[in-house]
Order: structure tokens, then C-alpha cells, then sequence
């Protein structure tokens, strides 16, 4: 398999079998095993979640058909696989994807087919509204594509929850990088890199004692150095060769504290020697925590955020990212 999707979502919500998807046994059902017909919503096997749909329609020696709805925002990055090459394809149905290869990028709506035989290097592709595919693999991937994304929730949820946040949290982070990224225009690398960095930035806070990461108020300075260590542990974490579709994040996990002007943390990096999704993680990370509900804080207005955002642009924040970020902020609340 070479390919996955990052989303998180909220608690509880994903299903093994999708709520709107009938899944269908043709031999107890005494059907020709030889012809299927499968009408809207039904399929051979479905996850889902609160913004994605997988539905296994057919497979065959191998080959296996499967539906895909994507919802605004949603990313699917394609990546070389060492172990299997294959043929993979897209037939867009419905909403347009745009889909990045080095660096090109371009926009494709219904009736398209993206093909790839095989992936010769990272492809990403972006649902730029609600979208529906068909998707083709020459060999079986949906079972493990199935356990990735229930395990990628699970992660996402107990970072959430580690950290007190609500578990849209890290969705909303994901989501306002990938339209900070296309603002930016990333090549599809670092486009993956950041959407998977900015789901797990905070993973290494699993490490990081409850009553560090709880405290009301001021942390003390030695505190304070525990609790900068989660950017160490969060790229050590998704480095771990048990989940090799996190490594692409990992620079981003440990940068997402760097600041433009040197005072950051962990390695106090300057200006463009800051990785650029993690600069683009830094200012929505800021962002959202200035304008969300937190035990010691008032939340800032939108605009009070985006204010003080404007203002530390070239000071703590790479001017690139705030002036791409001050474009798209007002699509925030539709997303
Ligand atoms: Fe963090």
C-alpha cells in the first residue's frame, strides 16, 4: 500500500462499517458470485468517519475497486512503495481535486482520471470541495488502508485528549494548514509533510506528565524545559519504524516551535532554515490557541488573533506564511 489518508476526527465517530453504507454478502444471499450489482450506498466492506467515506466495491485477483468520498480539505498523499509497485488510478465523480506532482499542480473535476503506474514519487491530492471517486489499485490495499485511518483517529483522539483540547482540534490545525499550503502553493511533498505534521504536530505530548501539561497558570522554567521536550519525542514518535506513514510529518512535529526570529524552541532555528510547513503549523498553531477556550485564558476575538499575528509577521512569523495566512483566514469558519 502507498497511499493513505490524514483526517482526524471527532471522538467516537468512526465506524468499521459505514453508517450509510449497506455492506453486502452475495454468497449467503444465493446472488450469480460472477455479477454484482450494487446500487448507491452499498458495498463489500466501508469505513468511515465524519468527513470520509472508503468503500470496497469489488475485488479481483488482486485488483480491487473502491469508492471514495472526501470532504472539503481531505488529503490523500501517494507515496513510492518500496515493498509492491502497482498500478493506481482516479476516476473523479463528483467536486474537484487538486492533485500536485513535484512541482506541478493541477485542478481536475469530473470525468477526470489521474493514473499512476506506478508512483515514481509523492503525488498529493486535495479535495477542494466535497468530493467523490472511484479509486483502482492492481493490488489489494483496502484492509490495511481500513487500519490506517481507524488507527490514525485513535492517535489523533488520544492526542486530543492528552492535551484537554476538544478532538476537532487537531482536524481544525490539519485543515487550516492544507489552505494556508495551497495559499503557499507547496510542492507536493512538503504538502503531505505538512498535513500529516500538522494533524500529529503535538504527538510527543503523550510523553509529557499530566500535571505539566494540565497545570493552570505559569509553568516554572524547569517545567517549562520538560515540556518543550514533546517537540523531540513528537519526531521521535512518528519516526518509529512501527508507523512508517507518520515519518513524512516528523520535521514538522519537532519545528512546530520554532520561531522566525531565533526564539523558538527545541534548536532556536532562524528565518527560512525553519522547514516552511512548520512555519505554516507555528502560525495556525498560534492562532488557534489565541482564539480557542482554555482554563487559564480568555480567547481572543478572530480579529484580536489576527492582529497580533499581523504584528509579529517577520518578528516571530515567517512573512511568507502570515501574508498567505491573512488571504485565507476568513475561509476558516466555513471549514
Ligand atoms: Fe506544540
Amino acid at each position: 500500500m502507498s497511499h493513505v489518508v490524514y483526517n482526524c476526527r471527532g471522538r467516537g465517530t468512526i465506524t468499521s462499517v459505514a453508517k450509510r453504507v449497506q455492506t453486502l454478502n452475495f454468497e449467503n444471499q444465493g446472488l450469480t458470485p460472477w455479477l454484482r450489482i450494487m446500487r448507491d450506498g452499498e458495498g463489500l466492506d466501508s469505513a468511515s468517519t465524519d468527513n470520509m467515506t472508503i468503500t470496497l466495491l469489488a475485488t479481483y485477483d488482486g485488483v480491487e475497486l473502491i469508492w471514495h468520498e472526501l470532504k472539503q480539505f481531505g488529503l490523500m498523499g501517494f507515496n513510492p512503495s518500496s515493498s509492491a509497485k502497482a498500478f493506481e488510478g482516479i476516476v473523479v465523480l463528483k467536486g474537484t481535486l487538486r492533485v500536485s506532482w513535484y512541482d506541478h499542480t493541477e485542478l481536475v473535476g469530473p470525468g477526470a482520471t489521474i493514473a499512476m503506474s506506478p508512483v515514481e514519487d509523492a503525488v498529493c491530492v486535495i479535495a477542494m470541495e466535497d468530493t467523490e471517486f472511484v479509486y483502482i489499485s492492481s493490488i489489494p490495499l483496502f484492509q490495511a488502508y481500513k487500519q490506517w485511518v481507524e488507527l490514525f483517529h485513535k492517535m489523533a483522539t488520544e492526542i486530543a485528549e492528552k492535551d484537554g483540547y476538544t478532538a476537532s482540534h487537531c482536524e481544525r490545525i490539519r485543515k487550516y494548514s492544507v489552505l494556508t499550503g495551497c495559499e503557499l502553493d507547496l510542492p507536493a511533498r512538503d504538502m503531505v509533510s505538512l498535513s500529516c505534521g500538522a494533524l500529529f504536530h503535538d504527538i510527543g505530548k503523550i510523553r509529557i506528565p499530566d500535571e505539566i501539561l494540565r497545570k493552570p497558570g505559569r509553568l516554572t522554567p524547569e517545567e517549562f524545559d520538560i515540556m518543550k521536550m514533546h517537540t523531540i519525542y513528537g519526531r521521535e514518535m512518528m519516526q518509529s519504524p512501527l508507523h512508517p506513514f507518520l515519518h513524512v510529518g516528523s520535521v514538522v512535529a519537532e519545528q512546530h516551535h520554532e520561531r522566525y526570529d531565533g526564539s523558538g524552541y527545541p534548536y532556536g532555528l532562524k528565518g527560512e532554515d525553519i522547514y516552511l510547513p512548520a512555519a505554516i503549523v507555528a502560525v495556525v498553531d498560534s492562532y488557534d490557541a489565541m482564539t480557542s477556550e482554555r482554563p487559564y485564558q480568555r480567547p481572543k476575538s478572530k480579529q484580536e488573533a489576527v492582529e497580533e499575528i499581523r504584528t509579529l509577521r517577520g518578528k516571530l512569523y515567517d512573512p511568507r506564511v502570515v501574508d498567505a495566512f491573512l488571504k485565507v483566514v476568513n475561509k476558516f469558519d466555513s471549514l
